[in-house]
């Protein structure tokens, strides 16, 4: 054998039994059997060699290679859960996907509703979440010796006399009356607070969407209008409405209003519980105590008013069966929209 080839065989064979680590096998290939690799070199210089040598060589060269792949294949399988490859990168790998965020359905619905009431002309409002016993309570009708203060507790702020966390979004009626004067279409959406034992329908925590339209000569049928464009805007469906006489200091007739099933389209489920109506939302006409209370001449003016849980609208819209699933911040859930 070439007295140079012989060498570098005999140094290969050391080097190979010093190769304890996967970084060292790839240093090792790169020295001896890539292109700029020893061997690599050695056959380069090939054609020095007088022709009758080049024949011999060659076959060495390439048993030499034979054998030392077949040494090295040994060795990567050793070490092919090696980890230590600190520089290595591998491109070939397919990329790691990163996950993008979406919309709250709480945000998805509230979206929803703003767009429904924009197309009627009704401005888009938020109210203050601490609000003062004025807003929340006295201006709607609702004295504070009034025994349906009952109807909602809230919390209070230790400290002063006046201050509570807002229990409905009606805090905005008075509030938009006084600011913007009438005729007037508004609609308030918004977080509120009730002191309240939570289970599958309850939180103490939640948020409410109010509607408000003062004009001359408004009735029950502007309401009835309005109120049927929202639903079936917000379930994709035509649905219709009911409405029942229900109690609300600040309406005058108070009404409990009733949608179609949108799930059994009034056959009769289990959502509806077999009546084919599903209690949406409180409404009435706007009492003239709140008008008057809003600097509003409740003879040349009506209005109606209305409000519901958006919780609600969206657990009905998505067939969610607990409230407390909205904050509960669980992915598994949140990825579902
Ligand atoms: N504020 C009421 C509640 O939170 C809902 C409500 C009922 C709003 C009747 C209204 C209304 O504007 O007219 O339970």
């Amino acid at each position: 054998m070439n007295k140079d080839l012989k060498k570098i065989q005999q140094d290969i064979q050391s080097r190979l039994r010093e190769i304890t680590d996967a970084s060292a096998l790839r240093n090792f290939e790169k020295k001896y059997l890539g292109k700029k690799g020893e061997l690599a070199d050695f056959s380069k210089n090939m054609k020095n060699l007088p022709l009758e040598d080049r024949r011999d060589i060659g076959k060495e060269i390439q048993e030499i290679r034979k054998e030392v792949e077949s040494l090295l294949s040994k060795l990567r399988n050793k070490f092919s859960g090696d980890n230590s490859q600190e520089n290595f990168f591998d491109v070939t790998l397919p990329g790691e996907k990163i996950a993008s965020g979406h919309l709250h359905p709480l945000t998805l619905v509230q979206r929803d509703l703003e767009r429904i009431f924009s197309s009627m002309g009704f401005m888009i409002l938020e109210g203050p979440e601490l609000e003062s016993d004025f807003y929340n309570f006295e201006a709607l009708n609702i004295p504070k010796t009034h025994p349906a203060r009952d109807m909602q507790d809230t919390f209070y702020i230790e400290g002063t006399s006046d201050l509570v966390m807002r229990t409905h979004t009606s805090n905005v009626q008075v509030r938009a009356m006084e600011k913007y004067g009438a005729p007037l279409r508004a609609v308030a959406l918004g977080r509120i607070f009730r002191n309240e034992a939570t289970d599958a329908s309850h939180e103490h925590t939640f948020h409410q969407i109010e509607g408000l339209m003062v004009d001359k000569k408004i009735s029950l049928a502007n309401l009835a209008a309005v109120l049927k464009e929202m639903f079936s805007g917000l379930y994709e469906q035509d649905v219709n409405i009911r409405m029942r006489p229900g109690y609300f200091p600040f309406v005058e007739p108070g009404l409990e209003v009733e949608m179609s099933c949108v799930f059994c389209s009034g056959k009769g489920c289990s959502v509806c519980k077999k009546t084919g109506w599903v209690e949406m939302l409180g409404a009435g006409l706007v009492h003239p105590n709140v008008l008057r209370a809003g600097n509003i001449d409740p003879d040349k003016y009506q209005g109606f008013a209305f409000g519901t849980g958006i919780e609600r609208l969206a657990m009905l819209k998505y067939g969610i069966n607990d409230i407390r699933l909205f904050n509960a911040g669980d992915l598994s859930f949140l990825k579902q929209f």
